[in-house]
């Protein structure tokens, strides 16, 4: 409530004293060229058609995708076909997607809108999928475990008060993650306001079955999250202000903040290569493009390489530029074995030898 008045005040006064249209021009990044960089050997994933909007790889391997996400205020193509979760094995040379099924008679599949994912594997080497799910616009973890015959059974729906807006998602433990929320009010019209006015009220939750705290807060809008090899350091990509913040997580799980690197893009998910620690970012170089689609004009994809993130001069290296003809929207992308995997927000799954 009392944000609610703030927002109703903060907007008067924007209006009065800065131009917050500018702002948000800045702050998306609005109509910045692409100067293409290529890779060779790239090839897309037959079958994926329909987005590929997070997707973490396995030591060995296999791939897990997000498809067909509805986000309010994307684009989308299929608005009548839930969304999947997808299996990929990156070890074939052109590898063939197969459509998980899911089991378990407490999961209503006509609703699924998957977001953000991330694995946990127990010692005993049980792997468990948590997925950011958006049934009916509302925002849940489902938690599921994977079962060799290739489907996943569904274990639980996790709700909380702190988790209304969820984008991204990090397992630390089988029941234990972080998560973004990308926005602080529920309501469209408030969220809309929210970004517009560039509040930074997104904010980190940090879960698990005893304890629901918030870890971080004061971001323009929160987007990807993931946690260095060591389980040390977590990074976030804070979207509207091309940055990614890096914390140091703490035994009792809070964070403090170490530093920020700040790019000229808009930094979507992270993903951390298990062996070096790199950084791999997929961005969008013109985020106008992502909030306000137009056929016309395709979305540029862009992916940066961080290396050295926690040293004084990390590099930055930016390793696939693209202005749309060929993938639109990236929204993540991660390596394995020399190849790299890029997956986008509504559009394909692009695969590239590096
Ligand atoms: C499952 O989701 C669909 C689509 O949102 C909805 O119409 C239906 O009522 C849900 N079923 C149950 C059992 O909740
Ligand atoms: C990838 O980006 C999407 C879109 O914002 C986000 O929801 C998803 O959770 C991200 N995944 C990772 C691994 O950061
Ligand atoms: C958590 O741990 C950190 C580092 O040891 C400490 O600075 C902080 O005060 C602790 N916070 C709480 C709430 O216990
Ligand atoms: C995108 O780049 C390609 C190849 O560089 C070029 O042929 C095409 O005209 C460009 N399209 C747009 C919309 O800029």
């Amino acid at each position: 409530m009392a944000k609610l008045l703030v927002l109703t005040l903060v907007g008067l006064g924007l209006k009065l004293f800065r131009d917050p249209q500018s702002s948000y021009e800045t702050r998306l990044n609005a109509f910045r060229e692409v100067k293409p960089v290529e890779l060779p050997n790239c090839n897309f994933i037959k079958e994926i058609e329909d987005g590929s909007e997070d997707l973490e790889i396995l030591p060995n391997g296999l791939v897990f995708i997000s498809a067909g996400l509805k986000y309010a205020g994307f684009k989308y193509f299929d608005t009548n076909k839930p969304g999947k979760i997808l299996l990929v094995d990156m070890n074939e040379e052109d590898p063939t997607v197969l459509e998980l099924r899911i089991i378990g008679n407490t999961f209503n599949l006509s609703s699924f809108n998957p977001h953000g994912i991330s694995t946990f594997t127990d010692e005993d080497n049980t792997v468990y999928l948590m997925v950011v799910n958006h049934p009916d616009l509302q925002s849940t973890v489902e938690l599921f475990k994977f079962q060799e015959e290739k489907s996943l059974l569904h274990l639980k729906t996790i709700r909380h008060k702190l988790l209304p807006n969820l984008n991204d998602i990090v397992a630390v433990g089988p029941e234990h993650f972080y998560a973004t929320n990308d926005h602080y009010f529920v309501n469209l019209y408030l969220k809309f306001w929210e970004r517009y006015l560039g509040l930074a009220w997104s904010y980190i939750v940090y879960y698990s079955p005893n304890e629901v705290k918030v870890v971080a807060d004061g971001f323009d809008f929160a987007n990807g999250i993931n946690l260095s090899p060591d389980g040390k350091y977590i990074y976030i990509a804070e979207m509207l202000s091309h940055k990614i913040r890096v914390y140091e997580k703490h035994a009792n799980w809070t964070l403090t903040l170490l530093k920020s690197i700040v790019l000229n893009t808009l930094v979507d998910n992270i993903s951390v290569d298990p062996v070096t620690g790199d950084l791999w970012v997929a961005c969008h170089p013109d985020g106008m493009k992502i909030f306000h689609y137009d056929a016309k004009k395709p979305l540029p994809s862009e992916v940066l390489r961080i290396e050295n993130i926690l040293t004084e001069e990390p590099k930055v290296t930016l390793v696939y530029a693209e202005n749309g003809t060929v993938l639109q929207g990236s929204t993540v992308a991660s390596q394995y074995k020399g190849k790299l995997l890029i997956g986008t927000v509504f559009h394909k799954a692009l695969y590239c030898k590096l």
